[in-house]
């Protein structure tokens, strides 16, 4: 087993997306030498324009390059992974409500495209004690804090069963399941991370912050599912890029990381926040038809990744503030963003619910109200435990 070090070549897949470009563009920036070459498909969400600060840089540019294709396709795959050190695998369709629209992608990359991969780092697993490469590659399959289900109360440590509720969540389960059968079975060096819900800059405008955010700048209606007390610990993109790289680094072959945020909050406060933030009103608000199986809380502990030396950097005001002025700022990025299929899937997705939501009730409004806000759960829904209720600190929750 040998994780890389600097100078060592990365092949990145799916780096052309929100969290593998960060990745990319954080990693060639330290200037350290390392090689990157980024294999994408270019979806929908796939987009060049997210590598253009390192291909306008000249250093950083000659140690990368890119390819287009499709890790489900093994002649693609097979050479570009016989050249790398390590392999970290960011590609998949990651958008839960297309998963309910359609789950055909989501299993054809999170469980084919994976299997491929896996497939061609086993082949040169087996070349290297032969002499045939240098070292064994390592694999890091990047999953997500949604395989655990939804919690009720607590935190998700990295031993507790898993519990998919959307195709998305089971098709990245079923994704880390068989890469640590790979581990178990033939030996690879495998680690895997599960990263909370995650925001920033470059993240494609059907995510809950970036859709209302670009929504609100058009102020055009923001669609709230159900209650809209549904709660995430959100992570700034960076902070989830810097823990995968370190458990790339130092993560033990064959262990599981939780890499939480530092926010747990329901959707109303975000929403609230970032309307402050760009100075709209909270009218803007509808609550919607709310997603089918929707998770009603994700919290992970953390302390496996903190005793690997990590922690994150960036606190959620200073991220969600920071975000907002990109999306301020690169209205040309988001506007492409929502061109080609995306009117399409948007009336798919929001027509009809918009068109039956209810106007907004002023006693519904959240910021002084947010407590009595959270009083307002309609009586089918579960309750948010009280130690995740608006301002809670993860940091200072049980462990
Ligand atoms: P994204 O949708 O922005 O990017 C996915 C990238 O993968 C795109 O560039 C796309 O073109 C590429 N891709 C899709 N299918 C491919 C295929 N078959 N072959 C090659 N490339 C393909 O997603 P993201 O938000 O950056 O998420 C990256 C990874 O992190 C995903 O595996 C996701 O499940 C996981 N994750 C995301 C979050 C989050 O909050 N965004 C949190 C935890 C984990
Ligand atoms: O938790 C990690 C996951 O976070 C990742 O694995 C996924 O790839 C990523 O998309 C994200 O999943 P979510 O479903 O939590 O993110 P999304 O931005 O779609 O929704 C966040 C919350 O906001 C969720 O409770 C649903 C709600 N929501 C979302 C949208 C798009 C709304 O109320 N209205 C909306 O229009």
């Amino acid at each position: 087993m040998s994780a890389p070090g600097p100078a060592s070549r990365l092949l990145i897949t799916g780096g052309a997306g929100f969290i593998g470009s960060c990745y990319v563009r954080d990693v060639l920036a330290r200037r350290d030498g390392t090689r990157i070459t980024v294999l994408d498909k270019l979806t929908y969400a796939g987009n060049r324009a997210n590598l253009a600060p390192v291909e306008a840089d000249s250093e950083q540019a000659a140690r990368f390059s890119f390819v287009r294709g499709d890790i489900a396709d093994p002649e693609v795959v097979g050479p570009l992974v016989a050249e790398a050190d390590a392999v970290v695998n960011f590609a998949a369709e990651s958008h839960v409500d297309r998963s309910i629209l359609d789950p055909t992608a989501f299993l054809r990359t999170g469980v084919d495209g994976v299997h491929v991969l896996l497939e061609a780092v086993r082949r040169e697993t087996e070349r290297a004690p032969a002499g045939g490469r240098r070292a064994e590659p390592r694999f890091l399959q990047v999953s997500t804090d949604e395989v655990y289900g939804s919690v009720a109360a607590g935190f998700s440590r990295e031993g507790d069963p898993l519990a998919p509720r959307s195709p998305y969540a089971a098709a990245k389960a079923a994704g880390e399941l068989l890469a640590r059968s790979y581990h178990v079975t033939y030996g690879l060096d495998v680690v895997i991370t599960r990263g909370a819900n995650t925001y920033g800059p470059y993240h494609h405008p059907e995510k809950l912050i970036p859709l209302f955010v670009t929504n609100a700048l058009d102020d055009r209606a923001l669609p709230l599912y159900g209650d809209g007390m549904q709660v995430r610990d959100w992570l700034y993109v960076a902070d989830h890029a810097g823990a995968i790289d370190h458990v790339l680094r130092r993560g033990t072959a064959g262990e599981v990381y939780n890499v939480p945020g530092s926010h747990p909050v329901p959707n109303r406060d975000v929403v609230a926040q970032l309307l402050a933030r760009l100075g709209k009103p909270w009218s803007l608000v509808r609550f919607v038809e709310d997603r089918p199986g929707h998770d009603r809380r994700y919290a992970m502990d953390g302390a496996k990744l903190a005793s690997l030396g990590w922690t994150n950097r960036v606190a959620f005001a200073d991220g969600l503030a920071g975000t907002i002025d990109w999306f301020r700022a690169n209205e040309a990025w988001w506007r492409a963003a929502r061109s080609g299929e995306w009117d399409a899937y948007y009336e798919r997705q929001y027509a009809g619910r918009l068109a039956s939501a209810d106007a907004v009730p002023a006693d519904v409004a959240p910021g002084a109200q947010a407590a009595a806000d959270a009083e307002a759960v309609p009586a089918d829904a579960e309750a948010v435990p009280a130690d995740v209720a608006p301002g809670g600190n993860l940091a200072e929750k049980e462990a």
